[in-house]
């Protein structure tokens, strides 16, 4: 039987960004019928500041890619750019394409530009034609399984900001459900279109 699969991709430097995407491949990791290949970005994986091409291989098998970057100046940091211009290669020849995508920043402050970071995931996303799911859970939201959600609101993916280099319970929920809901997500798409809208 086919098993789905979802890579986490991100960058993180002071740790906050690896811990959400440790709480993301938890939540996809919640649905048993799907595995997970995370792939953080790192310094030795950078050549002449292009991200490996041989590391970005392992993304063409999978259903669903979610980006992570910390938001630097008001965007990814120069480590997750080398690894979407990298990506170039794989836009040539359209692998990535109808795959699902979706994303997470956090930063420092609470208002740092971390939409600017997430609508840059979304350009990336929409070039290599991917489609792009957003966070449905709205602010505060209490969910069965997973507790608060959403405490910045953002409905273009999952939006964080740390308080004293801390994260906030909400938003490591908030990662695991976003792993669990693109799991869920893909996981009905291989099943069929009919059953996409069931909440
Ligand atoms: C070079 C640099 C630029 C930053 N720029 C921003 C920014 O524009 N907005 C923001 O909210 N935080 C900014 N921060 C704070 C980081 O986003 C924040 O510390 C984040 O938690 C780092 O992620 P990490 O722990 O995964 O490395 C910046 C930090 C650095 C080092």
């Amino acid at each position: 039987m086919h098993r789905a699969k979802i890579a986490v991709v991100y960058h993180s430097v002071t740790g906050l960004t690896h811990q959400l995407a440790k709480h993301i491949v938890m939540g996809a990791n919640s649905i048993a019928t799907v595995d997970t290949v995370t792939l953080q970005i790192k310094e030795e994986d950078l050549i002449e500041s292009r991200y490996s091409q041989k590391k970005l291989l392992a993304l063409n098998s999978v259903n669903a890619i979610i980006f992570g970057s910390p938001t630097y100046m008001g965007s990814v940091s120069a480590q997750f750019k080398s690894f979407a211009d990298a990506s170039s290669e794989i836009w040539q020849h359209k692998s990535w394409k109808n795959k699902l995508a979706t994303g997470f920043s956090i930063g420092g402050s609470m208002s740092g530009e971390q939409q600017v970071t997430m609508q840059y995931f979304q350009t990336l996303a929409l070039q290599h034609g991917m489609l792009w799911l957003g966070m449905d859970a709205h602010r505060n939201e209490q969910h069965p399984l997973f507790g608060q959600l959403n405490r910045s609101g953002a409905s273009s993916g999952l939006i964080a900001h740390s308080t004293n280099d801390q994260l906030h319970q909400t938003e490591l929920n908030s990662a695991r459900y976003l792993g669990y809901r693109v799991a869920v997500m893909v996981e009905r798409l291989s099943e069929g279109l009919t059953n996409i809208c069931n909440s």
